[in-house]
């Protein structure tokens, strides 16, 4: 693509969503503009959007002003048009990129996050696997759990949203370093997947077992060792109470409060003093430095089917994202989401 040429760009612009009120179809809205090419100052690139990631995250990308404005997510891309000479024309890259066909990359710290695929890429892995097992959601719970999980063969971990992106390879990688694994999850299948698919110790559904019950029922008298917490709900009241002394509690994943949810405070934090419990935070951007090694030690897993992953691709265009991800946000879903937008 060259200076003085035109695209046709098909975007989605979110409007101004109140407190409280969780995102429905109304607030998006899809237009096609016309506009010319732009013409690339140094470092700069022009990217076709391919196949975009759905992620909880994004929901706190919706802007809080009154004005319509784009959303950010992840997106595999193909470069278009290039002044950046780590981007040659044609590349593969995994960017953070805006809901529209074509991405102006013009911002450093975004042109600073994206990640070259060429190279990297398994070609007997599907594609889309790298915005879900073998991209930032995978790479997260590989190295959130290597980095502040300190895993010990015999220990019981328990995974909430143990059928999500993380949760199912949080708990195939916990399996492999011979934990006993416990995941809840939403549905009756999920929790049959979990346990005759990904080979869980025990899983149960939180949504029509009692979790304090269930929980400690599949716990037993072990106790527990690690509670990986992707959902930030009252369910760490209850680990804190089942957790064994020098117990840890991963705060990775905050799903409740994607959907417009309080964060809950557990009132039982004394027992993190008398149990000498760990209770800690961890944010992937901070550590994108491992994902070569990451994906050195992943990649031949996932394409011998050693580690199993479970995704969507949906195939529509760009106008209908915000709808899809409203339905993302209700847990329509089991594991990864994508939108392909475009041929490969
Ligand atoms: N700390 C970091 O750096 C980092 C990096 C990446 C992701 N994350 C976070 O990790 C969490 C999980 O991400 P993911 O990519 O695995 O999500 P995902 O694959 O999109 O999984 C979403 C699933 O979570 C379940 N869920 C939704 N709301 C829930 C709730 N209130 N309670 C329990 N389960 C709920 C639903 O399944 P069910 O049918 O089981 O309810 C839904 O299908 C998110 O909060 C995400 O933002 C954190």
């Amino acid at each position: 693509m060259t200076a003085g040429m035109q695209i046709t760009n098909t975007r989605v612009l979110i409007s101004h969503i109140p407190e409280g009120v969780a995102p429905n179809k109304d607030h998006f809205r899809a237009e096609t503009i016309t506009v010319d090419a732009p013409v690339l100052k140094k470092d700069e690139l022009l990217v076709k959007n391919l196949i975009f990631s759905l992620d909880p995250y994004i929901r706190h990308e919706f802007p809080e002003g009154k004005i319509e404005s784009l959303v950010t997510g992840f997106a595999i891309a193909r470069v278009v048009s290039t002044n950046n000479e780590n981007f040659p024309v044609g590349s593969l890259v995994f960017s953070p990129s805006t809901w529209e066909t074509y991405t102006h990359f013009h911002e450093p710290q975004y042109i600073a996050d994206i990640t070259m695929l060429d190279g990297a890429m398994d070609p007997s892995v599907p594609l889309p696997a790298y915005n879900g097992v073998l991209g930032v959601p995978g790479f997260t719970a590989w190295d959130s759990l290597n980095r502040i999980g300190d895993l010990k063969a015999g220990e019981t971990i328990y995974i909430s949203s143990a059928a999500g992106t993380l949760g199912q390879l949080a708990g195939q990688l916990a399996k492999r370093k011979g934990l006993r694994v416990i995941g809840s999850a939403g549905t009756d299948e999920k929790v049959s997947f979990l346990k005759n698919e990904l080979g869980f110790d025990g899983a149960f559904n939180y949504k029509t077992q009692d979790r304090r019950t269930a929980l400690t029922e599949l716990v037993g008298e072990a106790g527990l060792d690690i509670y990986y917490d992707l959902v930030g709900d009252d369910t760490t009241e209850i680990a804190i109470d089942l957790l064994n002394p020098h117990g840890r509690i991963l705060a990775v994943g905050i799903l409740l409060i994607h959907q417009n949810s309080e964060p809950y405070a557990p009132k039982n934090l004394i027992n993190i003093l008398f149990k000498q419990l760990r209770y800690q935070g961890y944010i992937v951007f901070e550590h994108y430095g491992g994902l070569g090694r990451f994906w050195e030690e992943m990649t031949v897993l996932v394409a011998k089917g050693e580690i199993k992953y479970t995704d969507t691709v949906l195939k529509h265009g760009v106008e209908a994202i915000g709808e899809t991800y409203v339905k993302f946000l209700s847990g329509a879903f089991q594991g990864k989401v994508n939108i392909q937008v475009a041929e490969v």
